[in-house]
């Protein structure tokens, strides 16, 4: 028996995940001969959740380019493989076919080359979202080169922790990013960076915006100049299935960002598995997903899983509110969008900006619409269900996190129910369980922290430079699991339905954010001893940070206090950490042994003053009441 690719009802639905659940490795044998390899596989999956390690498709060796580009030049040359749709709305957009991406990236690999990379070398990529990127990010993929893209909203500081963690030796920027009204100046950011970052030799730059911008000579590189000085063949690098394919950088609950490893043969398996199952695209859909690519989505939904199966991606540099909160339907419109896969943040704020905006537009090309990056609530669910997909569409609610490379728990386009706010249903493969505090497994309907039992292909490998790191992070908490960070809820008929993170890490606007490196942040302004950081409810970004800050010495203009925190922010970390609120204040509730109790800070931020529980456990719990009467001076 084989289980299909592409799953069309819900019997096969039920009977891919039983063959997942009773026979893993014939099932994803099966799937993994979907894709071209050049050495077949020896071994389907050897592993141990406890050390932790973990190999797919052992023995075998391919190139993930080879099945995103040359695998689609006999039947679909000449197909659109990205669409790009600019910042301004009367800058033309592009349509690129998949024989012209598979020249420029072979162009661009030439380019890398000739620089010195080599495979296995780390490329950083700070860019804004033009094709450039997405080649750029192909092009180290196809001579083997770990691509590490971090997202245009991170400062300089977060730069070069992320280029001198794992040694890159080339910067791919541009000399701008231009998203809605603002613009970040992307050139004179790395250039800010690179003076900390010994490893880098060389910055290739590409020409966006035309912002004069200073290049350094022997260092800095135009790239539209070298991409004319080079040849359109490049040979794919043989990779084997568990080398490396790119490290993408996320928050915990402690200290610094990790680097996610994801290897080249499992996560093409599942990126291009999951897209083909969720998203339930036909030959001539156009697929639009709205993630940068300094995300994981945008890294499995714009570039990878859409372009391993053939597809037409649409890749937009834009911001959801520019030039106004018309935009994405405007651009389903002209585009004729098919698949279209947002953040709950951006429904919210589109709802909020007008409950009837979408009606201006005829969008009958739309079939599917999804969500990612946090739990979506009812309200929000309900207005994207109606409004824009006119309840013609379906909507899968996808979750999943970096770590898991492609999307866990999501509908499969309209072949199984959908439950508003719920994410539904394990894709096949995925053994998701629900486990108590001491780590037995619940049954049945229950409440409780989600762990994946059983590897699935694109499962994190190791964290760059210190895998005690990702054994404690996600398999150490319950051995021989793989615990997401989530608490989660499921019924009566297995549907989930995320609630949110158990860790101290804050969900805003689908970013997630480690409350101790805001905090470590803020300790940087000079007035500042301590902080606490916690997430409260916010209308729009689904959290918002709240910051409780003690300074050294009183200061009475606690506005410009307030700015200056908020300035060291940004320039430790990036703008899209910056805390909603600070509250000034004398002492944080301390436990005896000193940790701080951020269950009380927590319903403090919530405005939850009279459920604060039990606080007589508290060192000084006169502090508690000093945060009670504060908390009415915050804006
Ligand atoms: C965390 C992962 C990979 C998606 C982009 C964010 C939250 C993600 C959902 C969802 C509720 C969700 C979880 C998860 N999350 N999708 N559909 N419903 N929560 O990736 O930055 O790695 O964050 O985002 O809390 O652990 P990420």
């Amino acid at each position: 028996m084989s289980t299909p690719y592409r799953l069309k009802t819900w019997d096969e639905y039920v009977a891919a995940h039983r063959r997942s659940i009773d026979d893993p490795e014939a099932f994803w044998d099966d799937v993994a001969t979907n894709y071209s390899w050049r050495k077949p596989w020896t071994s389907v999956l050897e592993w141990d959740f406890v050390k932790p390690e973990v190999k797919w498709f052992g023995g075998g060796q391919l190139n993930i380019t080879e099945n995103c580009l040359d695998r689609h030049l006999a039947t679909r040359g000449d197909k659109t493989a990205i669409i790009w749709e600019a910042n301004d709305i009367d800058h033309p957009s592009k349509h690129i076919t998949y024989r012209e991406l598979h020249a420029q990236v072979c162009r661009m690999a030439n380019v890398l080359k000739k620089h010195g990379v080599k495979k296995g070398d780390r490329v950083c990529l700070y860019m804004p979202m033009v094709p450039s990127l997405a080649i750029s990010v192909l092009a180290c993929a196809r001579i083997g080169a770990i691509h590490s893209v971090v997202f245009g909203g991170f400062s300089a500081n977060s730069l070069v922790d992320r280029i001198n963690d794992s040694q890159c030796s080339v910067v791919i920027t541009s000399d701008g990013i231009r998203r809605g009204a603002k613009n970040i100046p992307a050139k004179t950011v790395v250039d800010e960076a690179l003076p900390s970052c010994p490893t880098i030799g060389c910055v290739l730059v590409s020409k966006c915006t035309d912002d004069a911008v200073p290049m350094q000579a022997g260092r800095d590189h135009w790239i539209e100049d070298e991409l004319k000085a080079v040849d359109a063949i490049c040979p794919a690098e043989p990779m084997d299935s568990e080398d490396p394919l790119f490290i993408l950088y996320t928050s915990g609950s402690t200290g610094k960002p990790k680097g996610v490893v994801h290897t080249c043969g499992g996560y093409m398996v599942y990126a291009g598995y999951s897209f083909a199952n969720v998203f339930q695209c036909e030959e001539n859909d156009v697929f639009w997903c709205t993630a940068d690519i300094g995300w994981i989505t945008g890294h499995s939904y714009i570039i990878y899983g859409p372009l391993l199966n053939g597809a037409t991606s649409l890749m937009f540099a834009g911001i959801p509110t520019y030039p106004d909160a018309t935009r994405f339907w405007q651009v389903i419109e002209k585009h004729k969008v098919n698949q279209f896969y947002t953040a709950p943040t951006a429904i919210r704020s589109l709802m909020a900006a007008g409950h009837d905006l979408p009606s201006r537009f005829a969008m009958p090309s739309l079939k599917l619409l999804g969500t990612v990056g946090e739990p979506i609530n009812e309200e929000a669910w309900h207005w994207y269900h109606e409004q824009v997909g006119k309840k013609r569409c379906a909507v899968v609610d996808t979750w999943w996190q970096t770590e898991t490379g492609g999307i866990m728990l999501s509908g499969l386009g309209d072949i199984t129910p959908m439950k508003p706010a719920h994410a539904g249903l394990p894709l096949p493969g995925i053994r998701t369980i629900l486990v108590d505090q001491q780590g037995n497994e619940l049954h049945g309907e229950a409440e409780g922290y989600l762990c994946i039992d059983f590897p699935w292909p694109s499962v994190i490998r190791t964290t760059w430079g210190d895998h005690e790191r990702c054994r404690l992070n996600y398999f150490a908490q319950y051995p021989g699991r793989y615990f997401t960070g989530d608490g989660a809820k499921r019924d009566a008929d297995g549907f989930f339905r995320i609630i949110g993170r158990v860790d101290d890490v804050i969900n805003v606007s689908g970013h997630r954010i480690g409350t101790a490196e805001v905090e470590n942040a803020i300790d940087e302004h000079p007035d500042v001893v301590e902080s606490a950081v916690v997430g409260y409810p916010h209308d729009i970004k689904g959290q918002g940070i709240y910051a409780f800050v003690i300074c050294d010495h009183v200061r009475t203009d606690k506005d410009a206090l307030r700015k200056e925190v908020i300035a060291t922010v940004e320039r430790i970390i990036g703008k899209i950490a910056r805390p909603d609120k600070i509250q000034f204040v004398s002492g944080l509730p301390k436990t005896r042994s000193g940790k701080i109790m951020r269950r009380i800070l927590r319903k403090v931020a919530e405005g939850e003053m009279n459920a604060l529980g039990d606080t007589s456990t508290l060192l000084d719990p006169g502090v508690v009441e000093e945060i009670k009467a504060g908390k009415g001076m915050i804006a």
